[in-house]
């Protein structure tokens, strides 16, 4: 079984795709909307969440572990590879094949507060640099009006506030530096003009996910398990069309007291 987590919906578009190159695999999703946005919470916070949801999947039977989520990856994957023994994927901004793609040698990063002052982000990003100019834009409210569903006015406000502006600087690459942003892609592309290309690496992390998958004999079912006191991951999977046609058939479930 393949543990996967995020904040809240986001990590749903990594999942997408791992259900499509791996769709024989039992998924176990936890949502963690209780705690929702990672994007500006403490270290010691994310590592205790991070933590506490990774023993909780392994709890379940996971056997490989999928961080589906930029800012927890930042900031608490080494730690969870040092403690726990099974394999463990996680996602990081798409600065490579940006910069490998870019023409002009100018990229922007769309990505958390939390995530953009990692030390793993500037160590990755280092890589890149000088050769490469990175731009980064924090995105503070995105992932959270994402999390509210396709038709809240925040996320058409904020989008309107940080890709303009990044568009604007001479990019060529855009990259798509939480799980959560695919889902307002078009509108992203929208703004950005059809001259940007939008780097989103959840392909790419499924790709990884099925390298390390070890098929075992269990039934395909995927549980989709939200942290939030009701139930509000089903309405909000609903609302999204591209979660809705990918989920049809998962099931929906609060979380037990000893997820919280
Ligand atoms: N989806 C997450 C990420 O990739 C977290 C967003 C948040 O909760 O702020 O960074």
């Amino acid at each position: 079984m393949i543990g996967i987590f995020d904040s809240g919906v986001g990590g749903l578009t990594v999942t997408r795709w791992v259900r499509q190159v791996i769709p024989e695999a039992s998924i176990i999703y936890v949502a963690d909307q209780g705690y929702a946005p990672y994007g500006n919470r403490p270290q010691w916070q994310l590592q205790q969440r991070c933590d506490h949801i990774a023993d909780w999947l392994i709890g379940q039977g996971a056997h490989l572990i999928v961080i589906a989520c930029n800012t927890a990856t930042a900031h608490c994957i080494d730690n969870l590879r040092d403690r726990l023994n099974v394999p463990i994927v996680g996602v990081e901004p798409g600065i490579k094949p940006a910069a490998l793609g870019s023409q002009k040698g100018s990229i922007g990063i769309l990505a958390t507060e939390n995530t953009l002052a990692s030390e793993r982000y500037r160590t990755l990003a280092a890589k890149f640099n000088p050769e490469t100019l990175i731009i980064n834009q924090p995105c503070p409210g995105l992932a959270d009006a994402v999390e509210q569903g396709p038709d809240h006015p925040d996320i058409h406000r904020l989008l309107h506030t940080y890709v303009p502006g990044l568009a604007a600087a001479g990019i060529d690459r855009l990259v798509l530096g939480c799980t959560h942003y695919p889902l307002v892609a078009d509108q992203i592309q929208a703004l950005a003009g059809d001259q940007i290309t939008l780097i989103d690496t959840g392909k790419a992390i499924a790709a990884e996910v099925k390298r390390r998958y070890q098929a075992r004999p269990e039934p395909s079912v995927v549980r989709l398990i939200t942290t939030a006191e009701d139930d509000r991951l089903k309405g909000l999977v609903q609302s999204w069309p591209e979660l809705s046609l990918a989920f049809a058939g998962a099931s929906f479930e609060t979380a037990e007291d000893s997820l919280l």
